[in-house]
């Protein structure tokens, strides 16, 4: 796939009444294709980033293109390619499904185009209610027409401010596949989350926000496997209370129940030291039950991230 940037961010500061220094030099490329996850706590300044991309707010500083077109001065233009599925967006209750999505479409001035909705709305999964009005859908249905309003006038990127935002575990994964879905049709998409688990789940690349700046971008897979590291769990047949000295440079902690040991190793290193780590357990007198290995997450990547960034 050749890289072509989409949307590009350059030293982006926004001071809100002057005050508020709510992001902090930005800068960022968006490749066309990609799903990429701005991943931060509560207030980091995600949805001021994405609301500034899609020129709802004015950047304090710093300049922001989208296709070529800056979003400030080209703003007609850049709107027109961008849909926005906002955090708290509303739809008109008593009308039906289809003609929100119709109508929306005519608000940006588009030919209406009966098929193309059509085929959004039976891609969401919502062919079968498109003559429901929208106070007679379920909260899961309701969050796909909004989707399907963001995509009603062709956009080339989508915005999904925390698309699954206090929404359950069945409805989550099952906006992670219409994600994924989306993303084959060629549209590019950046969401906001502060659930770890959907930024791994779905994104190609990550970006983690705290306190209004980018602490880091990078493929979500080289992320975790760049900073991976892998625990092994070591069960044994007897307690102990301490470590034996012959094992001292492996720098172990035994587990609570006093019959694990854990022994954290860097996956990316020359040698994990495990075999000699085995040996030693031996030769120290130590009986093996079990043994279980587990990779760090993206969670404890990004606690660590956050903890050094401060
Ligand atoms: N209109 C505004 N005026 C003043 N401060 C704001 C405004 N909007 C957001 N903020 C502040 O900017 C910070 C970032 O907010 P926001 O971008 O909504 O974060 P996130 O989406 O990551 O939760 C927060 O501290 C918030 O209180
Ligand atoms: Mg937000």
């Amino acid at each position: 796939m050749t890289n072509q940037t989409l949307i590009s961010v350059n030293n982006l500061s926004k001071v809100y009444g002057n005050k508020f220094t709510a992001l902090k030099n930005i800068n960022l490329e968006i490749q066309k294709g990609e799903i990429i996850a701005l991943l931060g706590p509560n207030g980091a300044g995600k949805t001021t980033l994405i609301n500034t991309i899609c020129g709802i707010v004015l950047p304090t500083e710093g300049t922001i293109t989208v296709d070529g077109f800056d979003v400030v001065k080209e703003y007609r233009k850049t709107k027109s390619i961008i849909g926005l599925v906002p955090q708290d967006g509303a739809l008109e209750a008593f009308e039906t499904v289809f003609n929100n999505v119709s109508y929306s479409r005519g608000l940006y001035g588009k030919k209406k185009n009966s098929q193309y909705i059509e085929k959004i709305l039976k891609d969401l999964s919502l062919w079968d209610r498109k003559d429901s009005k929208l106070r007679e859908l379920s909260g899961g249905m309701k969050r796909r027409a909004l989707i399907a309003k963001a995509l009603s006038h062709e956009p080339k990127i989508l915005f999904l401010d925390e698309p699954t935002a206090g929404v359950d575990i069945n409805l989550r994964q099952d906006m992670w596949r219409i994600v994924n879905d989306l993303r084959k049709t060629g549209v590019t998409i950046i969401l906001t989350t502060h659930y770890l688990e959907e930024a791994e789940a779905i994104a190609d690349r990550v970006s983690i926000i705290n306190n209004g700046e980018i602490i880091l971008t990078d493929n979500k897979s080289d992320l975790i496997s760049r900073m991976g590291q892998k625990m092994l769990e070591i069960e044994l047949h007897e307690k102990i209370h301490s470590i034996p000295d012959t094992l001292e440079r492996f720098q172990l902690n035994i587990g609570d129940d006093q019959k694990t040991i854990c022994y954290v190793y860097d996956t990316e290193s020359e040698s994990t030291g495990i075999t000699d780590l085995l040996q030693s357990i031996k030769d120290a007198g130590l009986k093996l039950k079990d043994i279980q290995s587990s990779k760090t997450s993206l969670e404890n990547i990004f606690l660590k991230l956050v903890e050094e960034s401060k």
